[in-house]
């Protein structure tokens, strides 16, 4: 039954269950169609209980209940039953039956690929059977699982078995998201580790035997996670195995299940021969990051699901620090920042802007954004820089100690950080209610040996906040004297009013400032800097950070100065980036970095800001003039480090040769703008690795000649699905803009576009969507296909058709033409019937 009449939930009126869950026992008897799941599960009242206990369901076939064994009285209501329950503690026994493979959106127990696995977060588990699904209530859990699939796994340790049975028992209290079962037909690549106290731990990657040589890289990033969690945090592994699912149909990336991590295939299967660089670093952080929510998110977990960023930004900013460890902190840091801008300051500035902590919403998953991920690790670093690192470790170990075992708040979070350093974060908590991205204006004066800076705080409203309070914002700055050398080593200067001045004495002469380093504030940053400051920081600059955003501000400028005014490129910039590329004593990962110029959507978030109103088009044909006459001023340097840094001998997915590779595939975009794809051409069919051959077939088909090598690609790995996905995705994302919606609609015809498959939808439809320009084509076509086939998957699998309608939200920054044909398709949406609550929410916002 669906659930109509979904209700706006509040933030202010969270109520505590009126029972403690004490012990809960499961029966999985499992069928395609028909499994049945028995459920025991003893209940004691607290002081609030009232005679009437409600459980959540959904989808539930009702077979029988009973209370201490005698048939219980319940009503069903919205969203699932009130039962009257005893004044003492009781057991309540129930079994229901739900059906797996009809399940095509992918909550609760399915099937993938003839295996049957389930994903309870945020509110799955209700779909499995009758039970308080909040993150409140927590309680050991005990399973059995009845099949005859060779492998049934479930949370916690193995505590028996036999033939088509076994059974699991998970000792650590837990709240119902965190439930997982699988059975399959999976072979394991198994692997050990022996925590810091001499505790051996069992490791397993359960797969498909078509997959089993893929699971190495993941087994190596597993335990490399685990020996960090140890000595960065002091958390141990708690239980004597741990186990990875793989799985192909997954809504999102993977699941930190209590002992069992649940993982879209795209996001642990990794080879040389079929994954990226990017998909090494990407796979090797979210293996960190689930195996980090064992603590942050398991161990303690969420009051509510307000709450979320209490477990997920401080998790993200787990996994980033521990990929920078791995690899690069200051590459680590402009990856980061570059997603930021793109996807979480345009949420900010769109319909869809909220608080890290939300404060109302209607379906939680469409919460589980780049605002309260990304925004919420920010706040986060931000805490751990204003602190110090020592209060920082401090306040951690005592988080550990104090909410172990607990479901808790942002406040719980906050007060252990007031209690180590004796600070006010009153204002700090800002960061958690306040939506949307703060702007930095900054000025600065010298005189006679004074230096003095100005920092000035504004903000712009968003949906449902328009009066704002001035933030507590840590501003790390450093100064340096014209001869290149620091005078000011960084230092952080606390912004806490609307404007203040921080002045520096001594200095023999006006200092150029380096501000902002290391990004150590989610702001927009509005300073009057010259081409040759900037040029001079790019240059010299100590703060990796800075040094790569300076040339990132030079590119930024010439390009807005060719849409407004036509204007030719910056001769100071293409100069100051051939200078900057010849640097030796810079990491090829930095300068590969210096090569990625501002992309279409953030040139569109810069002009909107200002009130202006982006022309993709326009934008898009002044990005490849830009990058037209990067080719043909930097010529010889491109071809030289591309010859220079090429890698030889065995692929190794680490960071020193995977930087060297993205140099040279950044030069080879920029090469085949010039040879007509000869070296491309060659390049692709020397690739014995993934990284060389994708990046090769990218560069052709930026050039439209690509036809012969994108059959060849689908010709060799039609069997490999996650391959495919590459396959569809680069078509729409790099195709000619005018093309980029015939191209899209084209693939959806083909045999492989398994559109329920939430990978090959959004490799499809992300490609197009990533195509700015062609997303944006004035004649609305990207528009309406993507609405048609919204409207299609929202029928199947709403929470993914949600999340991908969000491509919409910049819909107001375009002109009146775009603008109509968009707010046409919203309205086409919201008046498909049955439309599911998920859309309708998304849409409804976006739409307002
Ligand atoms: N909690 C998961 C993570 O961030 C994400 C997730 C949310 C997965 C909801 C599935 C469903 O690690
Ligand atoms: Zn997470």
């Amino acid at each position: 039954m669906k659930d109509d009449a979904k209700q706006t939930i509040y933030l202010k009126d969270y109520k505590p269950f009126a029972y403690v869950v004490e012990d809960v026992h499961l029966t999985f008897a499992l069928h395609p169609t028909a499994t049945r799941v028995v459920s025991r599960i003893q209940f004691a009242p607290t002081e609030t209980a009232d005679g009437v206990m409600f459980l959540h369901g959904e989808d539930l076939t009702l077979i029988s209940a009973a209370i201490d064994g005698e048939p219980a009285s319940y009503r069903k209501v919205s969203g699932g039953i009130e039962v009257d329950v005893p004044d003492g503690p009781f057991t309540w026994q129930a079994e229901v039956e739900i059906s797996p493979s009809t399940n095509t959106a992918l909550e609760g127990l399915y099937m993938s690929s003839g295996m049957y696995c389930t994903q309870c977060e945020a509110e799955g588990f209700r779909k499995i059977t009758y039970y308080p699904d909040r993150p409140d209530v927590m309680a050991p859990f005990t399973v059995r699982i009845e099949s005859d699939m060779p492998v049934l796994l479930s949370n916690g340790n193995p505590q028996a078995s036999g033939d088509g049975w076994a059974e699991w028992h998970d000792p650590w209290p837990k709240p119902a998201y965190l439930f997982a079962l699988v059975a399959g037909e999976l072979v394991n690549h198994a692997g050990q580790f022996t925590t810091m106290s001499g505790k051996d731990v069992e490791l397993n990657i359960w797969v498909r035997p078509a997959d089993i040589n893929k699971c190495e890289f993941g087994m190596g990033a597993l335990i490399r996670s685990m020996k960090w969690d140890e000595e960065v945090y002091g958390r141990e592994y708690d239980l004597d195995v741990f186990n990875i699912v793989a799985v192909d149909d997954f809504n999102m990336g993977a699941m930190e299940n209590k002992g069992l991590n649940i993982f879209n295939s795209s996001c642990v299967l990794a080879s040389p021969e079929t994954s990226t660089d990017a998909n090494f670093e990407r796979i090797e952080a979210i293996i960190a990051h689930e195996y980090f929510h064992n603590w942050t998110g398991n161990r303690i977990t969420c009051r509510d699901w307000f709450q979320l960023c209490l477990k997920e930004g401080l998790t993200v900013f787990r996994d980033q620090t521990f990929t920078g460890d791995m690899r690069s902190h200051a590459v680590k840091r402009i990856d980061d920042v570059i997603t930021l801008r793109a996807r979480q300051f345009r949420e900010d500035q769109g319909p869809l802007a909220h608080p890290v902590r939300p404060e109302s919403f209607v379906e939680i998953n469409n919460f589980y954004t780049v605002t309260v991920y990304e925004k919420g690790a920010e706040v986060i670093g931000m805490l751990k820089r204003l602190v110090g690192d020592a209060a920082y470790k401090k306040a951690l170990n005592l988080y550990f100690d104090r909410h172990d075992g607990d479901a808790a708040t942002i406040e719980d979070w906050l007060k252990v950080f007031e209690d180590v350093t004796g600070r006010d974060l009153s204002q700090f908590k800002l960061w958690y209610s306040q939506a949307g991205t703060p702007h930095l204006h900054v000025t600065d004066s010298y005189d006679n040996g004074t230096y003095s800076l100005t920092l000035r705080q504004s903000h712009k409203p968003s949906p449902n906040q328009t009066d704002k309070q001035p933030m507590v914002i840590p501003v790390a700055v450093g100064l340096l004297s014209p001869n290149g050398d620091e005078v000011v080593p960084t230092q952080v200067l606390e912004l806490t009013e609307v404007e203040q001045t921080f002045t520096f004495d001594g200095l023999a002469s006006k200092p150029i400032p380096s501000i902002l380093r290391d990004f150590s504030a989610p702001v927009v940053l509005h300073q009057d800097q010259s081409d040759a400051d900037r040029e001079f920081l790019l240059a010299n600059d100590t703060d990796p950070f800075n040094k790569w955003e300076s040339g990132r501000m030079l590119a930024r400028d010439t390009l807005l100065d060719m849409i407004e005014n036509d204007a030719a490129p910056n001769a100071n910039y293409l100069a100051a980036l051939d200078r900057a590329l010849n640097d030796e004593t810079t990491d090829p990962a930095f300068r590969a970095l210096l090569l990625a110029l501002p992309t279409i959507d953030d040139l569109s978030q810069e002009i909107a800001s200002k009130g202006g109103t982006p022309d993709p088009t326009a934008i898009y044909d002044a990005r490849r003039a830009l990058r037209g006459a990067i080719a043909r001023h930097c010529g010889d340097t491109l071809t030289s480090l591309y010859k220079t840094h090429q890698v030889t001998g065995a692929y190794v997915p680490d960071a020193e040769t995977g930087g060297k590779r993205a140099l040279t595939n950044a030069a080879l975009s920029l090469i085949s703008l010039l040879d007509n794809g000869d070296t491309a051409r060659t390049q692709y069919a020397a690739a014995d690795n993934m990284t060389q051959e994708l990046a090769a077939l990218s560069a052709l088909i930026q050039i439209g000649a690509a036809e012969t090598e994108l059959a060849d690609f689908a010709d060799r790995w039609k069997d490999d699905r996650l391959v495919m996905d590459k396959w569809f995705s680069l078509q729409t994302a790099l195709c000619e803009p005018q093309d980029a919606a015939k191209i899209a609609d084209t693939l959806t015809k083909h045999p492989d576009f398994d559109w329920k498959n939430p990978n090959r939808f959004r490799s499809l439809f992300g490609g197009l969507i990533s195509n700015t320009a062609g997303f944006h084509a004035a004649d609305g076509s990207a528009y309406i296909l993507l609405t048609d086939w919204l409207i299609k998957l929202d029928a199947a699998n709403p929470q993914t058709a949600a999340r991908v309608s969000s491509a919409f939200d910049t819909w107001t920054r375009y002109d009146e033409g775009r603008k109509l044909i968009i707010k046409t398709q919203l309205d086409r949406i919201l008046a498909t019937e049955g439309i599911s609550p998920d859309m309708a929410e998304m849409v409804g916002r976006m739409a307002k």
